[in-house]
């Protein structure tokens, strides 16, 4: 393993949070597209996650979601980073926002931190040594009744899927308690992690989820996909139709997902 530290990962998420945090009142946003938002706080992150890293660890490769979202993943040490998830939250003044890094190794995600700066709430992992909410271990739900699950997703900013999505919907929202969609991808996941939520399922990026899959894994839950992962592409990075469930429900809610 290299050497870098759970506490160094901690340490410039918190700082990323710091800044976002104190760009909030003064926010400048744009458009990346027609639909997605982007504000100059997602930049400031990014940039300043970048720094700390290339001073540290200069010969490591990032993949980030603003400064380099098609950096090469098969580096043998890979940052994945989302500086601000839950953009459309943050610009809105919601809560539901957070710092994403996941440190991998070989493929592996090995270390990783998502930092809410409005709930200061720092979820963390390192691989097979477990994962903690503000420093104390955290455990997905036993809830092993469908009927008494409570399963966050999410949608995509273009729309020609809603058909698809709203069929998924409808299949979830007939035989479970309830759904959310709460605005971020790497929080929902972290939310499965430590019981709050039971399940999550969603087609994202690999920045929104690459550090909230080893953090959800390490509580005790499944991290896998409702559709086939295609040969070759390493599933911890891929993000189409990812599902995370605790053990109890997880294959019942694969079948419901691909239910026509
Ligand atoms: C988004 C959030 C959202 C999810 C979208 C993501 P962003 O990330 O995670 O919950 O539904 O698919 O793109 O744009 O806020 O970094
Ligand atoms: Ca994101
Ligand atoms: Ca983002």
């Amino acid at each position: 393993m290299s050497d870098v530290t759970l506490n160094f990962v901690a340490d410039i998420a918190q700082q990323a949070g710091h800044i976002i945090a104190d760009l909030r009142d003064r926010l400048d946003i744009s458009f990346k597209g027609d639909t997605e938002l982007v504000t100059q706080a997602d930049i400031a992150a990014d940039t300043a996650i970048r720094q700390r890293i290339q001073e540290a660890f200069p010969a490591h490769s990032i993949l980030s979601e603003e400064l380099a979202p098609d950096a090469d993943t098969n580096a043998e040490h890979l940052w994945v980073i989302d500086p601000i998830d839950g953009t459309v939250n943050y610009a809105h003044q919601h809560p539901q926002v957070a710092v994403s890094i996941a440190y991998y190794e070989r493929g592996e995600a090995r270390l990783a931190v998502v930092f809410n700066p409005f709930l200061h709430e720092t979820f963390s992992a390192e691989a097979g040594h477990g994962a903690w909410l503000n420093g104390q271990p955290i455990r997905c739900s036993e809830t092993r009744d469908l009927r008494r699950a409570i399963v966050a997703t999410g949608f995509p900013y273009h729309k020609n899927t809603v058909p698809l999505l709203m069929k998924r919907v409808q299949n979830v929202l007939s035989e479970c308690a309830d759904i959310r969609r709460l605005g971020s991808a790497a929080l929902d996941i972290c939310w499965v992690a430590c019981g709050r939520l039971d399940a999550y399922y969603e087609t994202v990026k690999p920045w929104d989820f690459a550090a909230a899959q080893l953090i959800a894994r390490e509580a005790g839950a499944r991290f896998g996909h409702f559709t086939p992962v295609p040969a070759g592409k390493n599933p911890q990075l891929w993000g189409e139709d990812i599902l995370l469930a605790n053990r109890a429900l997880y294959d019942a809610l694969q079948q419901l997902l691909n239910k026509d």
